[in-house]
């Protein structure tokens, strides 16, 4: 596994494993949960050891499955992250939430907490109290946001003690300007987090899917040229730049193998920039 710098003292694995869909979606769906332990635990054997996850999944049970899956390994060699949803962001309700996602994920610590979504009806500075709060308490290690624009990150870091450590955010080939804020992720963005030490964690990295199947030409070709698949170019296209990582949802061992020979090698430039251009037509 290759690793990224989070804080002076803390690195963090870059490709993790999502979280999205496994226990269910929007609401909770207890069929597959053996398979979604399973393949949670297969991922950290492979060492994919950085594990995303949020109370909004499947309505809290995609942290319980979690929880029940890092519970044989030594939760040292683990980083969780997991987010606070937007409605909870007033302090009684984000220090309930972040103890109900403890709980869940049956663990002392939090290593990443993330505001999920910013919500322009509940003032910052309240967030930002409790946020501080868990830190203190040592119930999170280090604390980011998710979706929010460079306006929103440097409000929001004016109202806390502790540094925004990341701004998680859709990022992919097929997602380079807007995604879900409303400015441009590669000119604004990206460049600003870059420049302020504030890791991206680009989500979606393979547009669900779409990216790791044949049809983009310039992938098609590239795949030819370093004999790679479409997913190991579209993650790796993501985790060659600096101060970037991402997370991957998949729950087949074959994917997550394949996921992770997306390390250890490099796109040349001139290929960096022929996807980029050619994907930048695209959009
Ligand atoms: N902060 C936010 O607002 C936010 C929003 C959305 C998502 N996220 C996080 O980001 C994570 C990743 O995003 P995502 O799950 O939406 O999308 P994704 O990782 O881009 O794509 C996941 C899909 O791709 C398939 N897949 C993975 N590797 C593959 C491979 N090598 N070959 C073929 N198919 C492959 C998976 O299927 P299989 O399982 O069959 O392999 C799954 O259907 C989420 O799980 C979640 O943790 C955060």
């Amino acid at each position: 596994m290759e690793f990224k710098r989070l804080t002076d003292t803390i690195t963090i694995p870059a490709i993790g494993f999502g979280t999205w869909t496994i226990g269910g979606g929007d609401v909770a769906d207890t069929t597959y949960d053996s398979e979604d332990v399973s393949a949670i635990q297969n991922a950290i054997k492979l060492g994919i050891t950085n594990i995303d996850t949020a109370e909004a999944y499947a309505e809290g049970h995609a942290e319980e499955l979690v929880g029940r899956a890092i519970g044989g390994f030594e939760r040292k060699n683990l980083f969780i992250t997991t987010k606070v949803s937007p409605e909870h962001l007033r302090y009684d309700d984000l220090l309930a939430s972040a103890k109900g996602s403890l709980g869940r994920l049956k663990t002392d610590y939090i290593d990443l907490y993330l505001i999920h979504a910013p919500n322009p009806d509940i003032p910052i500075q309240e967030t930002m109290k409790a946020m501080d709060c868990l830190v203190e308490q040592k119930l999170v290690k280090c604390i980011g946001v998710s979706n929010f624009s460079v306006e929103q990150i440097k409000e929001t870091q004016k109202h806390t003690k502790n540094k925004i450590r990341a701004n998680q955010i859709e990022y992919n080939l097929l997602v380079r300007d807007k995604g879900r804020v409303t400015e441009n992720m590669e000119s604004e963005i990206i460049p600003y987090c870059q420049k302020n030490d504030i890791l991206i964690i680009a989500w979606r990295p393979l547009a669900k899917g779409e990216l790791a199947k044949p049809g983009f030409k310039i992938l098609d070709e590239l795949t030819k040229k370093y004999n790679k698949t479409q997913s190991q170019i579209a993650i790796n296209w993501l985790i060659s730049k600096e101060g970037i990582v991402t997370i991957t949802k998949s729950t087949k061992v074959e994917h997550l193998k394949e996921n992770l020979g997306a390390i250890g090698w490099k796109l040349q430039q001139e290929d960096v920039d022929r996807l980029n251009n050619s994907f930048g037509a695209l959009s």
